[in-house]
């Protein structure tokens, strides 16, 4: 393998998914065992603020029970790795947990919000919290009642970061997808946008996603086996 400085790196719940935090489009994955539309859309939200606090406070108290996995913590070393020899790691997750970082990742973004964060539907305010949340609790910003909701990106909402995401993406060397389906834009549009830019694309997941032709190569396999080897060549390299 030849020697790569500026790895992107794209994940999804298939990363976390030997740490015991349920896929979304697995059988029995979350989204079968609750509808999209009541608890990942602002309709939703306006319609029944309590169940959806509800949901997200259940997540949210289960990231106290789970821990990093081998792949969450190979990356933060290929992290390390790469910037003692000069070159960056950015982790671009769309997951909503903070395992990444729990396993000694630093430059992680999370473009679809994380369950550790509270945003005001009303001023915009965003701020780190790890209790439960009701339609009761007031803005620490604004004060205004009910302004808190999960930090979320819902279905019909922009994603976190996307300036940041394309200017990370234009100088990456390598471009690599783990643990995710490909079926949600704009993430599942970023192997598209490498190839375009000439950059190599690499995906690591358990099966054929829906855009594994297009990447130049792809190992299938646990995330937990699988990407703590493919650090190891790149840090041997
Ligand atoms: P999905 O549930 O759609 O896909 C998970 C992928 O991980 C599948 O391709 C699995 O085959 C793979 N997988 C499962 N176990 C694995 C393992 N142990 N090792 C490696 N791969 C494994 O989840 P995402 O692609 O993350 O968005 O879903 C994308 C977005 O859809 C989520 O961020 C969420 C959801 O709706 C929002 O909530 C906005």
């Amino acid at each position: 393998m030849s020697k790569l400085n500026h790895i992107v790196i794209l994940t999804g719940a298939g990363i976390s998914a030997e740490s015991g935090i349920d896929t979304f489009r697995s059988e029995g994955g979350l989204w079968e065992q609750y509808p999209i539309e009541q608890v990942a859309t602002p309709e939703g939200f306006a319609a029944d603020p309590a169940l959806v606090h509800n949901f997200y406070n259940m997540r949210r108290a289960a990231l106290k029970t789970v821990k990093p996995n081998a792949a969450h913590i190979a990356l933060a070393k290929l992290e390390k790795g790469l910037h003692a020899r000069g070159g960056s790691l950015t982790i671009i997750t769309q997951n909503v947990d903070n395992l990444h970082e729990q396993g000694g990742a630093e430059n992680v973004i999370h473009m679809h919000g994380i369950l550790t964060s509270l945003l005001c539907q009303f001023c915009g305010h965003r701020w780190e919290s790890h209790e439960d949340t009701s339609p009761n609790d007031s803005c620490i910003a604004c004060q205004r009642r009910s302004g808190p909701r999960p930090d979320i990106v819902w279905f019909g909402e922009m994603p976190y970061e996307l300036d940041r995401i394309d200017q990370v993406m234009s100088q990456a060397d390598l471009f690599v997808s783990i643990g995710t389906s490909g079926a949600v834009y704009p993430a599942a549009g970023l192997v598209s946008e490498a190839r375009r830019r000439g950059t190599k694309t690499l995906e690591l997941n358990l099966e054929e996603s829906q855009g594994s032709y297009l990447f130049d190569e792809s190992r299938l396999g646990k995330a937990g086996d699988i990407v703590p080897k493919w650090v190891a060549e790149v840090l041997a390299a």
